[in-house]
């Protein structure tokens, strides 16, 4: 979906950071074997995460969605040097194809996966985060913001993905449609929790940067 005129668009991707060719790899590869391979964050907002993991600096980065990994390369690239990153995924078939290519990239050993439902996982993750990337199932969206809340540390930063939903947000609301509405009242909440301070920002199917006070 393209929120801006779709020649706009192509100008700001070709005049930011050029997608790795591991993650251009990864893309082709997702787009022969896997199911659903639109999931991608794709090469621009892959660029949008990395940067912001770099501005950030994280010791500590928690994914939640990880599909065939793209996202997770794109943090990693922000890591400290003796940083790691979590990364959840309730499919088991995906296992393989991410780890083929977390050890192709530098980070290898900084990416420990996590197979399992994330509201499970999360509560035996014994750490905090400095950074989170919500991009699980959205009607999940408003359980893994009160899962992760305690764990995301002071000035930590939350980004949650597809906050727009294909634009659904601002249409009128089919009372069947689960998703929809839990991405409407996960936004309600990044708005009016105290405990942070958000920004959504019009990127791809919408990105919100939430940073903890
Ligand atoms: C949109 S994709 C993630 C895309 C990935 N972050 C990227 O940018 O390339 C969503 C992923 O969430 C996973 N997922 C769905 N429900 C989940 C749950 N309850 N716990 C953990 N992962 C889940 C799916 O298996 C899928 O791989």
């Amino acid at each position: 979906m393209h929120f801006l005129p779709e020649k706009i668009d192509e100008y700001v991707v070709a005049h930011s950071e050029t997608e790795p060719e591991l993650l251009q790899q990864l893309t082709r590869e997702t787009y022969q074997k896997i199911l659903q391979p639109i999931m991608l964050s794709g090469p621009y907002q892959g660029r949008v995460l990395s940067m912001i993991s770099k501005l950030i600096r994280p010791k500590t980065i928690l994914e939640l969605g990880t599909f065939t990994g793209y996202a997770t390369l794109c943090l990693a690239e922000g890591l400290q040097a003796s940083g790691e990153i979590h990364t959840i995924d309730i499919n088991e078939e995906l296992v393989d194809f991410q780890r083929k290519y977390f050890d192709k990239s530098n980070f290898g050993k900084q990416i420990h996966q996590h197979l399992g439902n994330a509201l499970d996982v999360i509560p035996t993750l014994n750490k905090t985060f400095d950074l989170v990337f919500i991009d699980a199932d959205k009607p999940n969206y408003s359980n893994y913001f009160h899962a992760i809340i305690d764990k995301l540390n002071p000035g930590g930063i939350m980004i949650s993905d597809n906050v727009l939903w294909h634009g659904k947000v601002i249409e009128k609301l089919d009372p069947k449609d689960i998703s929809t509405q839990a991405v409407l009242e996960y936004n309600d909440l990044l708005k009016n929790d105290e405990r942070i301070e958000s920004l959504m920002l019009p990127i791809r199917d919408g990105l919100t940067i939430s940073r903890k006070k």
